[in-house]
């Protein structure tokens, strides 16, 4: 690599100090020819902006605790000047190699080392493209991520950057799904000994993981004395117990992995959703079960903190876990690889059998054991597909004043819950606000009705008054449980063999979820015991009462919808086809058949069988995403047709235009 290989000489044997070695070299290698001029060394390197952007915070931590003394401005104002920065890295290596003295810690120097070490694997990568076929490429991968994703954490930006898989392999075991569940087992499994390989559709972080609003939450957001009643005490303790075992986890291996993904501690606050009996009521039940649960909770009063919004009574949950999510997966991936294991992107799943998967492509992968890391598994499974409903989520994220909010998570008891914490920037902070849930696949026209994102912005700045202009707006998907608990272990399908395994009902809480799943599918597949199996066996049988029947009828209601509406009169949507706007969608019946029809922004009309390839339910347009909803089991077709999220496994079937 012609941009990392040589640093430059003078900077080398410079006997100046770390501030002017740096300012030379920016001198040097940036500005020589004045503004806007590229680097005078090497070609110029286009980093995808994600991977620029992450590495520009890294190096900018990272140098100053090096004692390098850098101007973030002239690193921003740089971003397409790649090589300047990485260059400026292998010269502050070599400065800090030349003068131990200058560097704090021996810690500090291994960060920049694998700081430098991934700089070197992303330019890798980004100078085979031109920037003609950088943007093609983008372009198609882009087509491959549906809806409002303007997310904090740049999902929008993300891009594969390991190889699509090209021939059959074997292996001990296959993961399907590249997000935190998916790279959390293969991790655990190769640090064993485990031969893994995993296969990912699009890129890592590319589904629920990169547009999570990432809170490793101690509070379990079913609510402890909810899961008390419905599955006993000791099953309460069992999920304290898994979540505090996953933050350690999260902790442990940021520690042993070096990984940059600005992990924290911090405190979480659960407070009343409005002042009433029936809320403090709640919070009251809640304290007492999650002391049981094992969580040193206590009431607190923080109506008098300016920093906490306007908020009273909350519980106080210490050692919630606070990280950057799409950091924190591109270290497991790192880790499982440089471990040995595979990692294969732009590789989707569109066949699985007990001992076998198939890619769209044709190429299989053969394993003893095979792991469904796909959010929702990849199966005809009414066992789990029936006891967990797919629901969308709205998140906003504000620009406030620095250290106005107070760096902590926040969640309210409403139903659906509001979801609140603060991502730390330079020069400003973000306050992530979350909520308004809605069942997937609701028709078009109550879209209009919810209107989620302006009466998420209400709630938020009723509460918190130092947000200033919404800077992030995003959406996603969650799977709730009938019975409250997460799905995670073998397959209940009896068709398959006890050697696939499942990971879902993440319940908004897949970070905590997806991080158990990790370590309880290792020792599941290593035949271990763990005492968590059973609390989360997907094959357990939910209590009935009051709440899981409720639940039931709920899913049973939208699933009857999904079918029903295959019927000639039911579910059209009354827009006439020349009425419809442009970048919209709408479903019409055509003879016998129920189509979906997306006009495109350029007038052009596309046409659909509406028919979901999963289980057959009829497909709804969502406006806000402007993709097709499947209400059944929580499908994702963008507005072209094309699978984004399963369990489906093929996109809608195109149809001739009459
Ligand atoms: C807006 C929002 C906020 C949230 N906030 C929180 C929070 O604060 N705390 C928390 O704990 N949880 C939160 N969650 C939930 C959490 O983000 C998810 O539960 C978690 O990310 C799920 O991880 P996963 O690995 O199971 O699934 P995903 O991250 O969705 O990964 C599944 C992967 O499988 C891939 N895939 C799918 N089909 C195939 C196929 N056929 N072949 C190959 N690959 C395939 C996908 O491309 C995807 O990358 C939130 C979720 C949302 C949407
Ligand atoms: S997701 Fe199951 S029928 Fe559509």
């Amino acid at each position: 690599m012609a941009s990392t290989d040589a640093p430059d000489d003078k900077i080398q044997s410079s006997k100046l100090s770390s501030h002017t070695v740096l300012t030379k070299g920016v001198e040097a290698l940036c500005f020589r020819g004045g503004e806007g001029t590229h680097c005078s060394k090497g070609p110029e390197v286009r980093i995808p902006s994600s991977g620029r952007n992450e590495l520009l915070r890294l190096l900018h931590t990272e140098l100053q605790e090096l004692n390098y003394i850098i101007s973030t401005t002239a690193l921003d104002r740089r971003e397409e000047h790649f090589s300047c920065i990485l260059l400026h890295a292998r010269a502050a290596l070599n400065h800090a190699h030349a003068h131990p003295a200058l560097v704090k810690g021996s810690l500090a120097l291994e960060g920049c080392k694998a700081i430098f070490g991934k700089a070197a694997g992303l330019s890798s990568f980004a100078t085979m493209a031109t920037p003609q076929a950088e943007q093609a490429s983008d372009q198609k991968f882009n087509e491959g991520l549906y809806g409002l994703r303007h997310t904090v954490w740049n999902q929008q930006d993300l891009r594969p950057i390991y190889p699509k898989i090209s021939k059959d392999e074997a292996t001990d075991v296959v993961v399907v799904g590249a997000g935190i569940s998916g790279l959390s087992t293969a991790y655990n499994l190769v640090k064993e000994g485990k031969k893994v390989v995993v296969l990912e559709a699009k890129a890592r972080g590319s589904g629920m993981t990169g547009r999570t609003t990432a809170h490793i939450m101690t509070w379990n957001d079913d609510y402890y004395y909810k899961i008390a009643k419905q599955h006993g005490i000791e099953v309460c303790k069992i999920v304290g117990e898994s979540h505090r075992a996953a933050i350690d986890f999260v902790a442990r291996t940021v520690d042993e992995e070096g990984i940059y993904c600005k992990f924290a501690k911090v405190d979480g606050y659960l407070f009343p959703h409005e002042d009433s009996d029936e809320a403090l009521g709640i919070l009251k039940e809640e304290l007492e079960a999650s002391k049981l649960a094992g969580f040193d909770v206590k009431m607190v009063d923080l109506a008098g903190d300016p920093a906490c919004g306007k908020i009273g009574n909350a519980i106080q949950f210490p050692g919630n876990g606070d990280f950057h999510p799409l950091m924190y997966i591109n270290g497991l991936a790192e880790a499982i690889v440089r471990r040995g294991g595979k990692i294969y992107e732009q590789s989707r799943v569109s066949k699985n059998e007990a001992h076998k998967v198939t890619t769209e492509d044709g190429v299989t992968v053969t394993a003893e054991s095979v792991v469904l890391a796909t959010l929702s598994p990849l199966n005809h499974n009414l066992a789990i597909h029936a006891r967990q409903e797919a629901q969308r989520t709205y998140v906003l994220g504000f620009k406030v004043k620095k250290g106005s909010v107070k760096k902590a998570q926040w969640w309210d008891t409403n139903e659906p819950y509001h979801y609140i914490r603060i991502e730390e920037r330079e020069g400003f902070d973000v306050l992530i606000v979350g909520g308004n849930d809605n069942a997937t696949g609701m028709p078009a026209k109550d879209y209009m009705k919810s209107t989620p994102f302006s009466s998420l912005e209400k709630w938020a700045r009723q509460r918190w008054t130092a947000a200033d202009e919404v800077i992030y707006q995003w959406t996603g998907q969650v799977y709730e449980p009938i019975d409250s608990l997460h799905l995670i272990g073998p397959d209940p399908n009896p068709a398959s063999s006890t050697d696939v395994y499942v990971v879902t009902g993440d319940s908004g809480q897949g970070m905590t979820g997806g991080t158990i799943a990790g370590i309880l599918i290792k020792d599941l597949i290593l035949k271990r015991e763990n005492r968590w199996a059973k609390v989360y066996s997907p094959s357990r049988l939910p209590p009935f009462d009051k709440s899981t029947a409720s639940a039931a009828v709920d899913i049973a209601e939208h699933t009857m919808r999904g079918y029903a509406s295959k019927s000639p009169v039911i579910c059209i949507d009354a827009i006439d086809i020349e009425d419809l706007l442009p970048d919209t969608g709408a479903i019409k019946q055509d003879g016998l058949h129920k189509v979906a029809i997306y006009k495109d922004k350029h007038g052009g009309l596309h046409k659909y069988s509406a028919v979901c390839p999963h289980m057959k339910c009829i497909v709804q347009w969502n406006p806000i995403d402007k993709s097709w909803d499947c209400p059944c089991h929580g499908s994702i077709f963008d507005a072209f047709g094309r699978c984004v999220d399963g369990p489906a496994k093929a996109d809608l079937s195109p149809m001739p235009l009459s």
